[in-house]
């Protein structure tokens, strides 16, 4: 069954990949493309409408951002948000006007015609405002349907309600009622039947790996976290025991974390499983090194080399292994498509493997947002401790343990860290909290213990709630929490006499300490 799609076309906005996850919450189908996208290609995809999304330019700058004027003629549905409706606007020949300072803030909207997007939306609601250019005057042929009391064009639509403008954010949830309006525009101005399901895309994506991967074979690196997990039982789904997963245990996992993958995968899901267990390898290059940089290139390296061995050994057993499984999820695709953002850490992902010429990928979740990967997860009834996992960085401990990584510190941090997410669970605060783990700052304190004085490590607690962990504020855990936390550690952790809670957002800070 083909989706309907939507298209959303990228003008730089900080909010283009959440209209598409509002627009998936939705049910419906959508993609994100660069705003000059051909013509031709998006006719090609038979959008059932078209979002232009916002962005940093302005529409009189010399080489303003623009996609072709045809895209309105073509009978489809579009709704420009902010840059894009002054787009909208200025092609049409209304007036787009240059404000002195940027507006930024919620203010009340004025909806003038409850119909279109705001269909039963009968009161006035707030919505967010971010921009300095704002549309003046409508077009002829366009209809104002909302102001405010800055905006007079806050909200526009062409006579026969095709084309809508708005210059506010609907996407975000600073917007009342946001979700209902862009719903307006799918359902009521596009006439789409909501049909994106989790459970019909896993069903129908196992068929096509089927079909594709025949009666050959794929193998996957299996880390535990979620994206490796879901793919690689969609793929055995498709083609069993064809599907050979290496896990590389290099040390650096949580408290009982290894074994919990094995037992999961090989004996509740029957998945053919090899376990590498690398610890020393990675322990011995890891030796003396401090760098966090240099930990991670290292970590990154040393994995790649234990697949490759893996791999060989494979091949020389069977030689029909034609496929490699990747966990790359949609924000990996449209992030690898731009490049936006500064690199800050190199997120050497374990798992992320070197284009490798020999095998032909397979992505089965590369259209997917995580939350939708979670509720593939979900339909597929993998354990909810492995599809509710927090994120884990490749890296694993090593940038946890500050400093030179000892068996000895990894078995400090490893055991508070699970005291603390132990806590965290009995606490009920699991899913509120985005990421929360114990690090080892490598400072000691002096304490005093019993009668004695001691001279030992201190244990630091990060938590933080974020949405997509580019920021992120520290989470405000009870004082109870924190207290029962700390006795338990410097109780049941030995060499931990004193537990630190890290109240820094990010930015300044990052969330994990190296
Ligand atoms: P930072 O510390 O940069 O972390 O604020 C943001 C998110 O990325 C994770 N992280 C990593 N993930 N390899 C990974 O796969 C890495 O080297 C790495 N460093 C940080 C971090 O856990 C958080 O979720």
């Amino acid at each position: 069954m083909q989706n309907s799609v939507v298209l959303i076309l990228d003008f730089g906005g900080q909010y283009s990949q959440l209209i598409a996850r509002r627009v998936r919450e939705a049910n419906v189908y959508c993609e994100i493309l660069p705003y000059n996208y051909s013509l031709d290609k998006i006719k090609a995809k038979n959008p059932k409408g078209i979002i232009l999304s916002g962005g940093p330019s302005s529409v009189f700058e010399e080489n303003a951002p623009k996609c072709n004027d045809e895209l309105f003629k073509m009978g489809i549905p579009v709704l420009g948000i902010c840059y894009g409706g002054q787009l909208m606007a200025q092609v049409f020949g209304g007036t787009v006007s240059r404000a002195d300072t940027r507006e930024y803030g919620r203010t009340e909207l004025n909806i003038l015609h409850n119909d279109g997007i705001f269909k039963s939306i009968d009161d006035d609601i707030k919505c967010l405002m971010s921009h300095t250019n704002f549309i003046g005057e409508a077009p002829e042929n366009f209809v104002v349907t909302a102001k405010t009391s800055s905006c007079p064009v806050a909200a526009m639509k062409s006579i026969d309600g095709k084309l809508v403008a708005v210059q506010f954010h609907p996407e975000v949830e600073h917007t009342e009622r946001g979700r209902d309006i862009l719903a307006n525009f799918l359902y009521n101005v596009c006439e789409i039947t909501p049909d994106w399901d989790m459970g019909d895309f896993a069903k129908e994506t196992i068929a096509n790996i089927k079909e594709e991967i025949g009666d050959k074979r794929a193998i996957c690196a299996l880390s535990g976290g979620v994206d490796s997990a879901v793919a690689a039982v969609m793929v055995h789904k498709a083609i069993g025991s064809n599907l050979i997963c290496i896990f590389v245990d290099h040390g650096l996992l949580r408290k009982n974390e290894g074994d919990q993958v094995e037992e999961v995968f090989r004996d509740k899901f029957n998945l053919n499983l090899i376990r590498v267990n690398a610890q020393e390898r990675f322990l011995t290059k890891l030796k003396g090194v401090v760098d966090p940089e240099k930990k991670r290139k290292i970590i990154g390296e040393e994995f790649i080399r234990v697949f490759e061995e893996e791999k060989a050994k494979l091949k020389s057993q069977y030689d029909n292994i034609d496929f490699l499984v990747q966990g790359t999820i949609y924000p990996d695709v449209i992030e690898s498509g731009t490049d936006k953002a500064d690199v800050i850490k190199s997120h050497h992902n374990v798992g992320g493997l070197p284009e490798d010429v020999d095998f032909k990928l397979v992505e089965p979740l590369r259209s997917l947002f995580k939350d939708e990967v979670r509720s593939v997860g979900n339909k597929l009834n993998i354990p909810d401790e492995i599809v509710q996992r927090q994120p884990f960085p490749g890296p694993g401990l090593a940038i946890r343990v500050l400093g030179e990584i000892t068996p000895e510190k990894l078995k400090i941090v490893r055991e508070a860290d699970w005291i603390f997410r132990e806590e965290i669970r009995k606490a009920g605060l699991n899913r509120s909290i985005w990421q929360y783990f114990a690090a080892l700052p490598n400072i000691k304190t002096v304490g005093v213990m019993g009668d004695e004085r001691t001279h030992t490590h201190t244990i630091a607690l990060r938590a933080v709630t974020s949405s997509d962990g580019m920021t992120s504020e520290w989470a405000r855990i009870p004082f109870e929490v924190l207290d029962k936390i700390s006795r338990e550690i410097v109780n049941n952790v030995e060499n931990v006499n004193r537990v630190v809670y890290d109240i820094t957002s990010k930015p300044p800070a990052t969330i994990e300490w190296e």
